[in-house]
């Protein structure tokens, strides 16, 4: 058994120097939210706002993404999680390096096993291609459930993408709508 809670695992992350991504950063992001939530976020990893705040998804791409969620009743204050592939920023806001990932993500690993959400939503192609499959395209597969070890599990697109390209909203809104049914489905007790 897992001897350690969400916030002593926190603690851990935070002191972590595992890859280079420790000598850049400012914060750890380590996620955010209910911490028995069940529907998980995953995106890449800290950007420049999320860098200096510690906290995931607070620029404008994590304003637009509180908003659609706000549409569907889901909030980090209540009732899902959220949390990132690598928990350092990449310089300059690359893409983590799969090595990079390698590194970080038995922390994600754990902070399933603590959460134990019933689905997980990948949030752009890094998080995707890892947790879906190795050529998850997100223009073709966005909106799928796949089924992975009985959780239900779908990418879309990520808001920074959403962001450059307006034009793909109605489709992540769609794909909001998707996540939405699931939860009616298997975990109706989100909306409680
Ligand atoms: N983009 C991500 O993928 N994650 C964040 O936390 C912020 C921006
Ligand atoms: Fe450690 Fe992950 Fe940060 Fe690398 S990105 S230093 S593995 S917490």
């Amino acid at each position: 058994m897992i001897a350690i809670t969400i916030s002593e695992l926190k603690n851990v992350v935070c002191k972590c120097t595992k890859c280079d991504l420790s000598q850049t950063r400012t914060n750890v992001v380590f996620g955010v939210g209910n911490p028995n939530a069940d529907v998980l976020f995953v995106g890449e990893g800290p950007g420049q706002n999320e860098d200096m705040t510690g906290i995931p998804f607070v620029g404008r791409g994590g304003q637009l993404l509180d908003k659609m969620l706000d549409e569907i009743g889901l909030s980090r204050n209540k009732n899902i999680y959220i949390a990132n592939m690598v928990k350092c920023r990449p310089p300059n806001n690359r893409d983590p390096l799969p090595e990079e990932i390698d590194c970080c993500i038995n922390y994600l690993r754990w902070q399933f096993k603590l959460i134990k959400p019933k689905i997980i939503v990948c949030v752009g192609r890094i998080a995707a291609i890892r947790i879906i499959k190795n050529d998850f395209k997100v223009t073709r597969e966005h909106g799928v459930w796949f089924n992975k070890k009985n959780i239900e599990v779908m990418g879309t697109f990520h808001p920074a993408a959403l962001l450059r390209n307006p034009n793909n909203l109605p489709y992540a809104k769609e794909d909001l709508q998707k996540l939405q049914t699931k939860i009616n489905e298997i975990a109706p007790q989100v909306y409680n």
